[in-house]
């Protein structure tokens, strides 16, 4: 097991001090550090056509030019590449690499919506994407190899460079961090601070990448919710016009009863919940999920429940989280299952344990309400028998 150790930080301190705000290196944050995933099984998953994968390479000409190219996966070799100048990257490991995912039980002062995924790089001697913003937050820790990573501070003056329709850089920054990564250092970047890592050896980079929807996305996805449920139909009443001398105007306060007309339609707590639960639960990669082919019926999940050795487990990567109030609501992949006083306790642990025991599930399922919520959860494939 790997596990972060913060020397002389803690979490609420990295917190207080960095979280958003200044980048951090922790040199040898992971005594130890065992990579989850070997560069062999890394390239195998930039085999599969569902996962995503790049790799990009740089070529320097003879009046000494950088040109960049960009690949996209799936790949079927890599000899073509070279040894070095290039790196392969991969999202959402974690979705189908269940050690990856392990990595994320260190970031757990952070509550879990806010993790999208573990990106993992390999790059060969001089590989690396070039200098650039990400717009959220990211911790990269470094596994085999080294790389030289340099951060800056956000700046304005920066210029935005298009050395390839799918690569943004940025013009050259100063770097306030600028370290040489070993195996287990741990580098944070906040968002929109320029950085730039260059392999020195072959090298694995493990970027566990944090969620921060805009507004567009969420007024968008809302009122994707709003259509769903053809809700919020009713039109904007005026029961009290008076006379108006000016036609021609939108008055100011026709324009605050506009805006308080849309503003009502969050203040339905309920219907909010229902869609920032599931909106924030959706995969933005795909999953490895297993959906029974014939549902699991009531008989069967007693037998799985008898047999001691079985395990249940949650699909790598899956995205879980519980709203409490004011309706307790277990939200899972973007679907939501109702909860109530029995069974709040056992959608808790759905949402927070990768696995449970038949042992642990079976102190829940005396209730039959948890055995359905069980059934259901196994039934859409979120959780599986191992
Ligand atoms: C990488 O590991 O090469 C890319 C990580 C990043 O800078 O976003
Ligand atoms: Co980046």
């Amino acid at each position: 097991m790997n596990t972060l150790n913060w020397g002389e930080l803690t979490p609420e301190k990295f917190l207080k001090e960095y979280w958003q705000k200044k980048p951090l290196i922790i040199k040898g944050a992971f005594s130890n550090f065992q990579d989850p995933i070997s560069a062999d099984e890394l390239a195998g998953l930039a085999m599969e056509p569902e996962i995503q994968s790049r790799i990009i390479a740089k070529t320097t000409n003879a009046d000494h030019k950088t040109s960049w190219q960009v690949t996209h996966g799936p790949f079927e070799q890599f000899d073509q590449f070279g040894e070095s100048g290039w790196t392969l990257l991969v999202q959402a490991v974690n979705n189908f690499s269940a050690n990856s995912q392990l990595l994320l039980d260190n970031f757990k002062f952070v509550p879990s919506w806010r993790v999208d995924d573990v990106m993992v790089s390999f790059s060969t001697p001089n590989g690396g994407v070039g200098a650039h913003l990400d717009q959220y937050d990211v911790f990269i820790i470094q596994g085999e190899g080294k790389r030289h990573w340099q951060v800056g501070a956000p700046d304005p003056s920066l210029k935005q460079l298009l050395p390839h329709e799918d690569l943004k850089q940025v013009s050259d920054f100063t770097p306030i961090v600028d370290e040489i990564t070993e195996p287990g250092d741990l580098l944070y970047i906040p968002p929109n601070h320029p950085h730039n890592g260059i392999a020195i050896d072959n090298s694995l980079n493990y970027s566990v990448g944090f969620q921060a929807p805009n507004n567009q996305e969420l007024f968008s996805g809302f009122a994707d919710k709003l259509l769903d449920d053809d809700i919020a139909t009713q039109r904007f009443n005026d029961v009290n016009r008076k006379i108006t001398h000016s036609p021609e105007l939108l008055s100011a306060e026709d324009i605050g009863q506009l805006k308080l007309f849309m503003q009502s339609a969050f203040d339905n707590q309920e219907l909010f919940n229902q869609f920032i639960g599931r909106y924030l639960t959706q995969s933005h990669h795909p999953l490895e999920m297993l959906i029974p082919i014939e549902p699991i019926t009531d008989e069967q999940l007693d037998d799985i429940l008898a047999e001691d050795e079985n395990l249940l487990v949650a699909v790598s990567g899956i995205k879980a989280l519980i709203i409490e109030e004011p309706s307790p609501t277990l939200f899972i992949s973007g679907e939501a299952f109702e909860l109530d006083e029995n069974t709040i306790e056992f959608g808790k642990a759905i949402a927070k344990e990768k696995s449970l025991t038949t042992n642990q599930a079976k102190s829940f399922t005396d209730c039959l309400k948890n055995r359905q919520l069980l059934t259901n959860v196994l039934n859409k494939g979120f959780w599986y028998i191992e």
